[in-house]
């Protein structure tokens, strides 16, 4: 086991009408909210009224910035700070799922910093202050309510990336499952991709951590057991709130700590086919992650079997992956590109772009020719 640091500030508000203690929370903050949603769905599922009344209710002012997009871009965050900052306010309440609370957490920097967002995103600009984040979470799937993590593109220079930094774990985060029973299909089944993905790149991490392992096997497995049984009753409150939970903690470094890193390789394929494509997070998993396992079967054979002992009770590596892409195909899921609609024409083209922006892995580094063999088993 490596040495590590645990640190968690964020406090998580789980179950049934949480989001009621919203006002009594935010006006012990400040007294005028920039509340941030997407493009409707907070509106029909009840988030966006419960959040709101709650606000006024203690007499917090809201200014409302709506209209991020998944797979969201930093033009709306740069919109989103200017907003925020003619106005003076105190906090940022974000409603809706990853896309929307992370575009507040770089929102809440800029507004306290007054400085470019994608220059914090590469690293240019070191941020030193923020202003609180308070989130209402209304898809289970990217683990972005308890971690400090934030994922955005640049859809100019065609970079999606992920950043890190303490500044940008939520305050408070009110997780009511009640919220997520609108959720439709294909973006429920991405989430359980997503936190299912979450607990593979920490499985194929660097570092031995056998307690991060067991965490890791235990998410997964509840995410294998509910997850199938919730595509089948979307409507399910009960089943709706266990793959919430399994996806909050598949990514708050529980299953981390220990290791070094995880492996992230994945994920960062993933963001090429966003980029190019808009295609859904979750569906970039499902469709790279069966690949960069077929791939790789010789550097991570032993964990591939030791996962699938795990997991299926039988340590034949083949197998594990045939079991991994019939979990995501039966969730609905796509594993091949043509199934999101980008045909081989494209290979050129993605290729490109993962060699013009460095595609790179955390643990198993992954060479050019490996990067084309994912490349030509994706379709
Ligand atoms: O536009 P709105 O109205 O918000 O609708 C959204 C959007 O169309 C809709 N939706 C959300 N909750 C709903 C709902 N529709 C009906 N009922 C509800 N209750 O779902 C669509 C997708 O929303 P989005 O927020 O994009 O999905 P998700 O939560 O999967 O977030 C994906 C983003 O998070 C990043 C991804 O890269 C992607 O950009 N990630 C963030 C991570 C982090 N911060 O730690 C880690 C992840 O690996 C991931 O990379
Ligand atoms: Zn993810």
């Amino acid at each position: 086991m490596e040495n590590f640091t645990a640190f968690n500030p964020t406090r998580l508000h789980f179950g049934h009408d949480v989001v009621h203690e919203i006002g009594n929370h935010a006006s012990r903050i400040g007294n005028h909210a920039l509340l941030v949603y997407g493009r409707g769905s907070v509106l029909k599922n009840g988030s966006y009224l419960d959040t709101i009344g709650s606000l006024k209710q203690h007499n917090i002012k809201v200014t409302e910035y709506s209209g991020i997009k998944p797979n969201p871009s930093v033009n709306d965050v740069m919109e989103a700070t200017q907003i925020g900052r003619e106005n003076e306010v105190d906090m940022v309440v974000a409603v809706g799922g990853g896309s929307v609370i992370d575009s507040a957490k770089l929102i809440s920097i800029c507004i306290a910093e007054n400085c470019d967002a994608w220059e914090v995103m590469t690293k240019e600009y070191e941020p030193k202050l923020a202003v609180p984040i308070l989130a209402v979470l209304t898809l289970a799937a990217t683990g972005t309510e308890m971690n400090s993590t934030a994922v955005l593109q640049n859809r100019l220079n065609k970079q999606k990336l992920g950043f890190k930094h303490e500044l940008m774990f939520p305050m408070h985060s009110y997780l009511d499952p009640a919220y997520t029973l609108s959720a439709p299909e294909n973006y429920t089944a991405y989430g359980i991709v997503d936190l299912v993905a979450h607990c593979l790149e920490a499985w194929f991490g660097k570092g031995d951590a056998s307690l991060s392992d067991r965490f890791v096997i235990s998410i997964i497995k509840e995410a294998m057991e509910y997850g199938p049984a919730l595509m089948k009753d979307l409507g399910n409150f009960k089943l709706r709130a266990k793959i919430m939970w399994a996806a909050t903690n598949a990514l708050n470094s529980l299953t981390i700590y220990g290791r070094t890193s995880g492996d992230w390789g994945v994920h960062i394929l993933g963001h090429t086919l966003s980029v190019l494509y808009d295609t859904p997070h979750g569906a970039t998993l499902s469709i790279i992650y069966p690949a960069w396992m077929k791939v790789m079967r010789n550097r991570a054979g032993e964990r591939i079997s030791e996962l699938g002992q795990e997991l299926f009770g039988n340590p034949s590596v083949e197998d594990t992956i045939v079991s991994f892409e019939k979990f995501f195909s039966d969730l609905g899921c796509p594993i091949k590109c043509q199934d999101v609609g980008i045909e081989s024409s494209s290979k050129k083209e993605i290729l490109h772009l993962m060699n013009k922006n460095p595609v790179q892995s955390l643990n198993y580094k992954l060479s050019d020719a490996e990067r084309e063999e994912v490349l030509v088993d994706i379709f």
